[in-house]
């Protein structure tokens, strides 16, 4: 960064580091230590690097100032500590210590001063959630078998623990599962794990009811983190057309019709796909 400042007929240039790139990774796992990086560079005719700061919550956590005998220190704050620490002129990589407090959301400062006369100073800051969020899609089951119409398919979808849990919710054909007041319309979670981690589940009862070939199913896990985080998978049921209905129908068609009338297993696909919403 660049300061032009004129004192009447001096021009004085304080130039301090550019911070290039600050690594804090958006969900943190209490299980592990957050790994966070700040990277800087000097520009031609900077003055000397004389430290760099990490805050948490805007309380400092660590210090790297290269002038010094021990070059960097800890602090060790009621909000948490620095497990490791290891800079160098152009980054300064830190672990943390996470809470186990899921959903709490912290803020990381990096800053980087100059030697004087002016100790210029750039700062920038990021956001860390802790949360366990899913590493797998969910995962749908009861999809195998005889679809026929007028059956009633039970489908059901589950996920791997995180924290905080998943709320499940269904669409079919791209509707939103309809809910009965009397029904049990929450998603079922389990009890905690022995890191207080819980799994999702939500049955599906779906009535094949279409005149068209197949049905298509999405469950979404969404966990409610700021920012959200959600990971989802499709399937589609294909229903199996009646063979006596289609003995008829098929005479004088095609022959992948045929394929179809004669096919009477069903054939289940299961695409998934997942998205972190983008940062706030
Ligand atoms: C910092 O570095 C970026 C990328 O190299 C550059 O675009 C930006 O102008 C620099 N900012 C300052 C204040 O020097
Ligand atoms: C930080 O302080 C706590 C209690 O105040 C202590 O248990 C812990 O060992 C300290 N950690 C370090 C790295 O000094
Ligand atoms: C970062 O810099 C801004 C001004 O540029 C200042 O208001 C803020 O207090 C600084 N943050 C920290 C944590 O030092
Ligand atoms: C759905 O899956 C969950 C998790 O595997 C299981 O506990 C639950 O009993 C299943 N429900 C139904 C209706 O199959
Ligand atoms: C899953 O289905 C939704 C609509 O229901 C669609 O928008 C999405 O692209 C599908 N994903 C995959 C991977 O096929």
């Amino acid at each position: 960064m660049t300061v032009l400042l004129v004192f009447g007929l001096f021009v004085v240039i304080a130039t301090a580091h550019n911070i290039t790139y600050l690594e804090v990774p958006q969900y943190g796992d209490p299980r592990r230590d957050g790994d966070l990086i700040c990277h800087y560079v000097s520009e031609k005719g900077d003055p000397p690097l004389h430290s760099v700061k990490w805050y948490r919550d805007n309380n400092e956590i660590f210090r790297f100032t290269p002038g010094q005998q021990p070059p960097t220190r800890t602090f060790n704050t009621t909000a948490g500590s620095v497990s490791r620490g290891a800079c160098n002129l152009n980054s300064c990589s830190i672990s943390v210590v996470l809470p186990r407090r899921y959903n709490t959301r912290i803020s990381f400062t990096c800053e980087v001063s100059t030697e004087g006369p002016r100790f210029a100073v750039v700062n920038q800051t990021k956001y860390l959630t802790v949360a366990v969020t899913l590493k797998e899609d969910p995962v749908i089951t009861g999809a195998s078998g005889n679809v026929q119409l007028g059956e009633d398919v039970l489908l059901n979808c589950s996920t791997k623990p995180a924290m905080p849990p998943a709320n499940i919710v269904w669409y079919v054909d791209g509707r939103p599962e309809k809910t009965e007041p009397w029904m049990s319309d929450n998603t079922e979670v389990s009890s905690a794990d022995d890191f207080g981690l819980r799994s999702s589940w939500r049955p599906l009862r779906v009535r094949v009811a279409t005149a068209r070939g197949f049905i298509a199913v999405r469950c979404e896990a969404n966990q409610p983190t700021r920012p959200p985080y959600m990971r989802s998978s499709n399937a589609t049921l294909v229903v199996a057309r009646s063979p006596h209905l289609s003995m008829y129908t098929a005479s004088g068609s095609s022959s992948a019709d045929v394929a179809m009338v004669l096919a009477t297993c069903i054939c289940v696909h299961i695409f998934s796909k997942y998205s972190a919403l983008s940062e706030v």
